[in-house]
């Protein structure tokens, strides 16, 4: 109640101009025209262009993430917000933006940042972008899981320390996929298109676990169903490809590093979310598997002091799973044209139902 009322007095002051326009919002000319708050200037040119052509847009300047505060006065009587993976969309901020905002559309097919309640009670609808960047984040997925089990970029930085010292016959071996167990949590678009790329690797078998069986995609690759139990004794690599949720929230927890192979490598390139880190940390240590590759951690940016950067056996990407150029600029037009079509009442491109 009062935070419902200090939001109404806060926007009732931003709308009459008491807060002064930040320096680094871009914006277009003031008209009558629906409003769009775009949260990065980096999301490819052709997304904002678009958008410019129907509405007033005001674009963050800056490259990195608004700061809540920015946020929150920028909201206000927007009619459609374009956001990143790192901008949270919750109650606070949909009451901050009024009921003039129809729409919010993320440049992510992850949405763990929005809450979909609080949009779904005050009707305002919600763009993703899945499909496009399947490929690119298949493709990716297959990059870390080579470049850890071949242990890529610590035998890189031997080059370059003088660690190279000759051609060593055990040095920098790691574990190859000939003749492995594959196992892919969560058999979505991303987990069948990354089971795909793992056939002419030759692994002896590829299993998955997903919420429900997929009979029909898994016999394209000759994947079979397991339990998360199995998935996890019987896997020499696992592969998460699941979204963040209520339910996968640190599913790989203690437990679950206990129960994998000691020769068992771990790639996640989903969300951070899906993983309690200490355990991760503790079971890399104590080499109880033998190596993970993540695309993504908590939190991020990984500050520059945490354990899990201390460790050979551990390769971190700031999460880059799409970032693929063409994906990216595919990204930008869909969701640009989510807005664009919710705010015309049309069927979008890509809408969370
Ligand atoms: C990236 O992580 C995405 O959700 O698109």
């Amino acid at each position: 109640m009062f935070a419902n009322l200090t939001s109404q007095i806060y926007r009732q002051a931003v709308k009459a101009k008491v807060f002064k326009k930040s320096s680094r919002l871009m914006m277009s000319e003031t008209n009558n025209l629906p409003k769009v708050l775009v949260t990065r200037p980096d999301v490819a040119s052709i997304g904002i262009e678009l958008l410019k052509k129907e509405f007033d847009v005001t674009t963050w300047s800056l490259p990195s993430p608004m700061p809540r505060e920015e946020f929150l006065k920028s909201v206000v009587g927007k009619n459609g917000i374009f956001c990143t993976l790192t901008d949270k969309i919750d109650a606070e901020l949909l009451d901050m933006a009024g009921p003039e905002l129809k729409v919010v559309a993320t440049i992510s097919v992850g949405y763990d940042h929005i809450d979909i309640s609080e949009c779904k009670k005050r009707n305002i609808r919600i763009g993703y972008t899945p499909d496009v960047l399947t490929d690119a984040t298949a493709e990716l997925t297959m990059a870390l899981l080579l470049a850890t089990n071949r242990r890529l970029f610590e035998a890189n930085k031997e080059v370059f320390n003088g660690g190279w010292s000759s051609w060593s016959p055990s040095w920098m071996c790691g574990p190859g996929l000939k003749g492995s167990v594959i196992g892919i949590f969560g058999y979505g678009r991303i987990g069948q298109e990354v089971a795909k790329r793992c056939v002419p690797f030759k692994p002896k078998k590829i299993v998955y676990f997903n919420r429900s069986e997929k009979p029909k995609e898994a016999s394209e690759v000759g994947a079979s169903f397991v339990n998360f139990n199995d998935l996890l004794k019987t896997s020499d690599v696992i592969i998460v490809c699941c979204a963040l949720t209520p339910e996968t929230k640190e599913i790989f927890n203690y437990e679950a590093f206990q129960r994998m192979k000691p020769n068992c490598i771990f790639i996640n390139t989903s969300r951070g979310g899906l993983v309690d880190q200490k355990s991760l940390y503790q079971a890399l240590k104590e080499k109880r598997i033998w190596g993970a590759g993540l695309d993504v951690t908590t939190p991020e940016p990984l500050p520059l002091d945490d354990p899990l950067l201390t460790l050979k056996n551990c390769l971190i990407l700031p999460h880059i799973g799409s970032a693929d150029i063409n994906t990216r600029i595919e990204m930008s037009k869909i969701t640009a044209t989510n807005i664009i079509k919710a705010l015309k009442n049309q069927e979008m491109i890509s809408e969370i139902k």
